[in-house]
């Protein structure tokens, strides 16, 4: 007994860390393959593999490399992916025409991969922005993103998707409603087992900037996505936003952006107790890789951290633009 320090310490924290074999043993959370979506951007032409600039690692590819592309994805187990188009500006309207044409960008690379690697999940973003010359993800009347007009223009993107291939729609727009118009138009069509993973509380995020750069909407977004997007000041509204998409027949429910909202990854976990994932997005990528290449943080340590951190959370997956790399150092271990 030291006397100057009082007794010793009864209970001793660190013993269980002491050595990597009882760390391991006490490990609450583990992140596996299984948990891992990896969301890519494709785009019209051929030959092409882009990089997007403020997404150093992250590439766009036309459709002759695509399945190049998604093969380390496939050989490493990771069970699905999630595709999203770069529209070229003639094929954008104020109507987001295009998302409905069964022979888009969406669709033919939906039917490429269906046929080439039909046990790979595909997630298909529902939303108008890449299509719009307004960068909205809804129709506007009136200087309005309009909800109910909106829902047209969705369910018929949802559905030319399903019928293309796409295993998982993911409306990503906030419409009022979505969710049920979806599911009302798919079973209509007989796609009942087409899946609805809603972006329950998606939320008006400075993060998107990277991805808006990635599809090209960026420049062209005119104003903000407030008056559809989530408030970052709310967490009870997100209750509110799953406990809808739920009752209107979501499968799945998202949480984005991720790690600054990891707060409402563990309150809808623990209230619905459903599928639930976050997306790491693309400013969240954007970050960690200025960090890393600027020497400030270990690239592969920062990634398995972070995504990890998703899991402690109580998210059952994450769509993540580390997805592959993460595959490949959880293979290596
Ligand atoms: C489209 C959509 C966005 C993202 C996914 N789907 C952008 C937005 O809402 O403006 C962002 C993903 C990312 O930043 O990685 N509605």
């Amino acid at each position: 007994m030291n006397s100057a320090l009082g007794a010793f310490p009864a209970i001793r924290m660190r013993r269980n860390r002491h050595d990597a074999w009882t760390r391991r043993l006490v490990a609450e959370n583990r992140l596996s393959v299984d948990d891992l979506i990896w969301p890519i951007f494709i785009m019209e032409g051929s030959g092409t593999v882009s990089d997007v600039g403020s997404m150093p690692g992250v590439q766009r590819v036309t459709l002759d490399r695509l399945l190049a592309h998604v093969a380390p994805a496939v050989e490493l187990g990771v069970p699905a992916i999630a595709l999203f188009p770069m529209t070229p500006a003639e094929k954008k309207d104020a109507e987001g025409t295009e998302a409905r044409n069964p022979d888009n960008l969406m669709c033919r690379a939906a039917r490429l991969l269906k046929r080439e690697f039909p046990e790979l999940g595909l997630i298909g973003d529902v939303a108008l922005d890449p299509y719009t010359d307004h960068g909205h993800d809804g129709v506007i009347r009136d200087g309005y993103v309009a909800n109910d007009e909106s829902l047209e223009v969705l369910t018929a993107q949802a559905l030319v998707q399903s019928q293309a291939g796409i295993d998982v729609v993911a409306p990503s727009d906030m419409m009022d409603g979505r969710v049920a118009a979806i599911r009302a138009t798919l079973d209509g069509a007989g796609l009942v087992h087409t899946r609805i993973m809603s972006y329950a509380a998606k939320y008006a995020s400075a993060f998107y900037g990277p991805f808006r750069d990635a599809v090209g909407s960026g420049g062209t977004l005119k104003g903000d996505k407030k008056t559809y997007q989530m408030d970052p000041a709310n967490s009870d509204e997100a209750m509110r936003e799953v406990a809808l998409d739920l009752a209107e027949g979501a499968d799945m429910v998202m949480v984005k952006p991720g790690m600054p909202y990891l707060d409402i990854v563990r309150r809808v976990k623990d209230r619905f107790a459903v599928p639930t994932y976050a997306y790491q997005v693309s400013g969240e990528y954007a970050m960690i890789m200025a960090a890393v290449q600027n020497g400030w943080l270990d690239r592969e340590k920062a990634m398995m951290e972070s995504l990890m951190a998703f899991k402690r959370a109580g998210a059952d997956g994450v769509l993540s633009y580390f997805a592959v790399d993460a595959a490949r150092v959880l293979k290596d271990r």
